[in-house]
């Protein structure tokens, strides 16, 4: 086609692809296509405010890096990485969540009764449950990845004050499924607002933060991945996350103890002496295939 017009330019992108193009890779591109030049037709959108969105990505590519992935949390404050991730989900599993930009490979291992939360100050926290299949049997030998950010609100990566694998751990389930580890009462936190993704949130009037919540990435032989996050009842930020991450199942009540009931087993026992918080819960992986 050699006269483009506003009205054929979609026809005529999709007639541009090579016959032997995967079909996957035309399904997603032509509806891409579609898409994108119905959104700039549809807010008529003029030469500055694309010239905008362009210099938008370039800023968002010079401040990524391996630790800091921009892209990353543009798709989770656009809601497109919990869309992927619900429309991928299956239900018969605990519903997974947003992984997030600050999950590091490589945490130690660690036994049945860790504490993470070492010296830091805040609430003890309990958190135990079992890893099941869809039926409600024990999975053995599932690896629970564990990290959460320290009382101030920061990641080991975002905070030079922190060892690396601060709040950070893999657990190994026993012959009953279970795990169990302390840490602190996790907190509300705000996502990076310093690059652009700060910019959108601060020009669409939205506020930068998370429910306190508890990640983990579960994963055991012939079973689905789950990446997932819990969170207390009681958050302030519950109904507004601004990463969408929370999901009814993933909700629960952090249920206060006293001090002279914490269980043996734990770095923890005989040494707790205020009332200490409970969160029990149990993760339900898939089989694959
Ligand atoms: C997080 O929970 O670590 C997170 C998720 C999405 C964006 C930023 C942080
Ligand atoms: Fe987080």
């Amino acid at each position: 086609m050699r006269t483009v017009t506003k009205d054929n330019i979609t026809d005529v992108f999709l007639g541009y692809f090579g016959k032997d193009t995967d079909p996957r890779m035309r399904e997603v591109m032509a509806s891409l296509a579609k898409h994108l030049h119905a959104f700039a037709r549809d807010v008529n959108l003029t030469h500055a405010e694309w010239q905008k969105g362009i210099e938008f990505m370039e800023w968002a590519g010079q401040i990524s890096d391996a630790e800091r992935h921009e892209f990353v949390l543009l798709s989770d404050v656009l809601g497109l990485s919990s869309l992927v991730d619900m429309i991928n989900s299956t239900p018969e599993g605990t519903s997974s969540s947003v992984l997030g930009p600050f999950h590091i490979s490589g945490a130690p291992d660690i036994p049945f009764g860790h504490d993470l939360k070492r010296h830091f100050e805040g609430p003890v926290l309990l958190a135990r449950g079992r890893v099941t299949d869809p039926d409600g049997s024990p999975i053995e030998g599932a690896k629970l990845d564990i990290w959460q950010t320290a009382p101030n609100g920061l990641y080991s990566s975002q905070d030079p004050d922190q060892d690396t694998y601060s709040f950070h751990g893999i657990q190994t389930t026993d012959a009953d499924g279970r795990y169990g580890f302390t840490t602190v009462k996790p907190v509300s936190y705000t996502v990076p607002t310093d690059g652009p993704v700060g910019d959108i949130l601060n020009a669409t009037g939205r506020h930068p933060w998370r429910p306190s919540h508890l990640h983990y990435i579960c994963t055991a032989d012939g079973y689905r991945p789950l990446v997932t996050e819990i969170f207390p009842d009681d958050d302030p930020y519950l109904d507004e996350d601004t990463v969408f991450g929370v999901r009814e199942d993933l909700v629960m009540k952090y249920v206060e103890h006293p001090a002279d009931t914490f269980p043996d087993g734990f770095d923890l026992s005989g040494k707790v002496t205020e009332p200490y918080l409970v969160a029990d819960f149990d993760l339900r992986l898939v089989p694959e295939g």
